[in-house]
C-alpha cells in the first residue's frame, strides 16, 4: 500500500510531486508528504490527513522550494495516521527517504539501533529502514543500500535522497512495484503509471533489487554491486484523461460507464473467426483439455469475478472449481496437484496475498494462470500464463470495470474449456461468444436504462442499518459482489445470501423495513428464488428485486423493480450487476461519503 513519487527536473518539484501523489491518492489517504532538496538542504512538509490537507499546510507554513524531491501517500500499517509517522522520515542527518510496503524484521533491526545509540521519532517500520541507511552511509550510496538491503526483510519500494548528493535521487525496490519514467529533461519514480502520464509516457519497470539512479543527466540502473543494467523503456498505452474523471462527478460512475469499451477491448482481441481464442496468451485447448481441476485464487472483488467463473466453467465445461480467498489460500496448505490449474485474478497484479498465492501454487506443480489489468505488475510477470484485462487505469477503489473485464474473461475461458472438454460443439461455443460479443452493446443501454431507477431506488436505503442480498445460482455469486459494493462504500452493513439457505438461521435477521435486494436473472431458478423473495417479504422486508423485462412477476412480490434486458441466462451477471453497482454508488452519494476513497482502504493492497 502506499503511494510513492520523485522527481528530478528543472519545474517546480513540489508542484509536481503533490501532482503526482493525486494520481496516486487511490492507494492511500491517511497522510502524505514531500521532501525536497532547497538551497543545498532536505526541506520536509508532512501533515495527517488528504493531500490537500498537506497543501493547506504548505500554504501556512511554506512550500519547499527545488527541482529534486519524492513523496509520499500513506495508508497506515505501523503507526497511526499522524505527521510524525507521516513519509518523508529522516534517518539521521543523512538520509531521507519515501517507502512502499512492509519491513518484516523492523522490530529487531529496531532494538539493535536503539542499542547502537539511535533515537526513533516515529512508530513505522519506514523510519528503521531510513536508520539504519543513515547509519550505513558513508559517502557511497550503492554500498550503503547493499549493506541496508541485505539486513531488511520484506517488501518495499525506497525513493532515497542523500544529503550530500544533491542533484541525486536514489530508488530501489523489492516486491512492491517501482516505475522510473523519463520525460524532456525530467526524470521521475513513481508506484504507478498514472503518477506521470501528464508528463511523459515512457518508463523503466525497477526489478527487484535494481537501483536507478535519478540526477540532471537521466537516469542509469545498477544491481547491488553497482554493475551497469540496461533496460528496455516502455510506453504506456494510457493517456492522461484515461486516468482522470473526464466530466463525471467520480471516477467510480465514469469506470461503470467504461464498462462497455472495457469489455469490447478485452473481448474482441481474443476472439477468432467467431471463436474464443486465448493462444497468444499461452492458453491454448490442448492446455485446457487435460486439465480436471481448477482453483480460483483472489481477493474482494476479483474473488468475487471468480464466483462467477465457478458457475460459467462447471456447468459449461464440467470441470470442477474452486474458489479460494488468496489469505486463506495461502496458509491452508492447499491440496494441489501437478497439473491442476490455478487461476488468479487481480486488477492491480501486486496484491500480496494473491501473488503470495500464485507462487505457492507454482511450487506445488500447478500450472497458473493470472487474469490482470496491471501491465507489468508482479503477478503478470510471474504466472506461467497470462490474461490481460484491457479495463484501462481503474481510480476508484470501489472496483467496477475490473470486474466487468474479469467476468468477461472467465465467460471466454468457460466457452473455451467447454469446447476443448468436448461438452460443447463448435457451432454453440460461436453462438455463446456472438452473445458476448453484443454484451457491451446492452451495457450501454443497461447502464442509461437503469440510472435514473437506481438513483431513486437509493434513497429507500440511506437509512438502513443492514440489507440482505439474494440470489440461487449465478444470481449468488454476483450478489456477493453487489454487496462488498454497497458496504465498501456507503458503510452500510450488508450480507449476500443463497437464497435458498435463508430460512436456516439467516431470516431471523429480517424485520419490518428491512431492505432486501433480490436477484433474479436465472429464469431455470426463477419459481424458487421468488418463493424466497416472498418469504422476506411475508417477514416485512422491503423488496428490490433485479430481473429481467420479459419475467412476469406479480405486483405483491417486489415493493421496486429494476428491470434489465434479458440476454443468454449464463450471461446475464454482466448486466444486472450494473444496477448493483449504481444502487451502491447513488447511496454513497446521497449518504455524503468519499465514494472514490472510502474510509480505511486503499486500492491496491500489497500488504498481508
Ligand atoms: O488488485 P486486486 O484485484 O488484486 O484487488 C483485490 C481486492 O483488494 C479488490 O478487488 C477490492 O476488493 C476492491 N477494491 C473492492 O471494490
Amino acid at each position: 500500500m502506499c503511494g510513492i513519487v520523485g522527481y528530478v527536473g528543472k519545474k517546480d518539484c513540489s508542484e509536481v510531486l503533490v501532482d503526482a501523489l493525486r494520481k496516486l491518492e487511490y492507494r492511500g489517504y491517511d497522510s502524505a508528504g514531500i521532501a525536497v532538496f532547497e538551497d543545498g538542504k532536505i526541506k520536509v512538509a508532512k501533515e495527517k490527513g488528504r493531500l490537500d490537507d498537506l497543501v493547506e499546510k504548505m500554504k501556512r507554513e511554506g512550500v519547499p522550494c527545488g527541482h529534486i524531491g519524492v513523496g509520499h501517500t500513506r495508508w497506515a500499517t505501523h503507526g497511526v495516521p499522524s505527521a510524525t509517522n507521516s513519509h518523508p522520515h529522516a534517518g539521521g542527518d543523512k538520509v531521507t527517504l519515501v517507502h512502499n510496503g512492509i519491513i518484516e524484521n523492523y522490530k529487531e533491526l529496531k532494538e539493535q539501533l536503539i542499542s547502537l545509540g539511535r533515537v526513533f521519532k516515529s512508530e513505522t517500520d519506514t523510519e528503521v529502514v531510513a536508520q539504519l541507511l543513515d547509519y550505513n552511509y558513508e559517502g557511497d550510496p550503492i554500498a550503503a543500500i547493499k549493506k541496508t538491503l541485505a539486513q531488511v526483510e520484506g517488501s518495499f519500494a525506497l525513493g532515497i535522497l542523500f544529503a550530500d548528493r544533491q542533484g541525486e535521487l536514489y530508488a530501489v525496490r523489492r516486491e512492491s512495484p517501482l516505475i522510473v519514467g523519463v520525460g524532456e529533461d525530467e526524470t521521475f519514480i513513481a508506484s504507478d503509471v498514472p503518477a506521470i502520464i501528464k508528463y511523459t509516457n515512457q518508463y523503466y519497470l525497477l526489478e527487484h533489487d535494481e537501483i536507478a539512479l535519478l540526477s540532471e543527466n537521466g537516469v542509469s540502473f545498477c544491481d547491488l554491486e553497482g554493475d551497469k543494467i540496461e533496460k528496455e523503456l516502455k510506453v504506456a498505452d494510457w493517456n492522461q484523461e484515461a486516468a482522470e474523471k473526464g466530466g463525471y462527478e467520480h471516477y467510480m460512475l465514469k469506470e461503470i460507464h467504461e464498462q462497455p469499451t472495457a469489455v469490447k477491448t478485452t473481448i474482441t482481441p481474443r476472439i477468432s473467426h467467431k471463436l474464443p481464442c486465448l493462444e497468444e496468451c499461452g492458453v491454448t485447448a490442448e492446455t485446457l483439455k487435460d486439465i480436471n481441476q481448477i482453483y480460483i485464487v483472489a481477493c474482494g472483488t476479483a474473488m468475487h469475478a471468480g464466483m462467477v467463473g465457478k458457475y460459467v466453467i462447471e456447468k459449461l465445461a464440467r470441470v470442477p472449481v474452486v474458489v479460494d480467498i488468496a489469505s486463506e489460500f495461502r496458509y491452508r496448505e492447499p491440496l494441489i496437484n501437478e497439473g491442476d490449474l490455478v487461476i488468479i485474478i487481480s486488477q492491480s497484479g501486486e496484491t500480496a496475498d494473491s501473488l503470495a498465492a500464485m507462487r505457492l501454487a507454482k511450487k506445488m506443480g500447478a500450472k497458473t494462470l493470472a487474469i490482470v489489468n496491471a501491465k507489468g505488475s508482479s503477478i503478470a510477470r510471474e504466472a506461467d500464463m497470462l490474461i490481460y484485462t484491457h479495463a484501462g487505469p481503474e481510480i476508484a477503489v470501489a472496483s467496477t470495470k475490473a470486474y466487468m473485464v474479469q467476468i468477461s474473461v472467465m465467460y471466454l475461458l468457460g466457452f473455451l474449456f467447454a469446447l476443448a472438454k468436448g461438452k460443447i460443439d463448435e457451432a454453440e461455443c460461436m453462438r455463446l461468444t456472438e452473445i458476448l460479443t453484443s454484451v457491451p452493446e446492452y451495457l450501454e443501454k443497461t447502464i442509461n436504462d437503469v440510472d435514473k431507477d437506481c438513483e431513486d431506488i437509493s434513497k429507500h436505503l440511506l437509512e438502513a442499518d443492514s440489507l440482505l442480498y439474494i440470489g440461487r445460482g449465478l444470481d449468488y455469486a454476483l450478489s456477493m459482489e453487489g454487496s462488498l459494493k454497497l458496504k465498501e462504500i456507503s458503510y452500510i452493513h450488508s450480507e449476500a445470501y443463497a437464497a435458498g439457505e435463508l430460512k436456516h438461521g439467516t431470516i431471523s435477521l429480517i424485520t419490518e423495513g428491512m431492505p432486501v435486494i433480490a436477484v433474479a436473472t436465472q429464469v431455470s431458478l426463477l419459481d424458487k428464488t421468488i418463493s424466497n423473495i416472498k418469504e422476506v417479504k411475508a417477514r416485512g422486508a422491503v423488496v428490490i428485486l433485479v430481473c429481467d423485462k420479459e419475467i412476469q412477476v406479480d405486483c405483491d412480490v417486489a415493493d421496486y423493480i429494476i428491470r434489465i434486458d434479458k440476454i443468454e441466462e449464463c450471461l446475464m451477471p454482466m448486466l444486472a450487476a450494473v444496477p448493483l453497482q449504481l444502487l451502491a454508488y447513488y447511496t454513497s452519494v446521497h449518504r455524503g461519503n468519499d465514494v472514490d476513497k472510502p474510509r480505511n482502504l486503499a486500492k491496491s493492497v500489497t500488504v498481508e
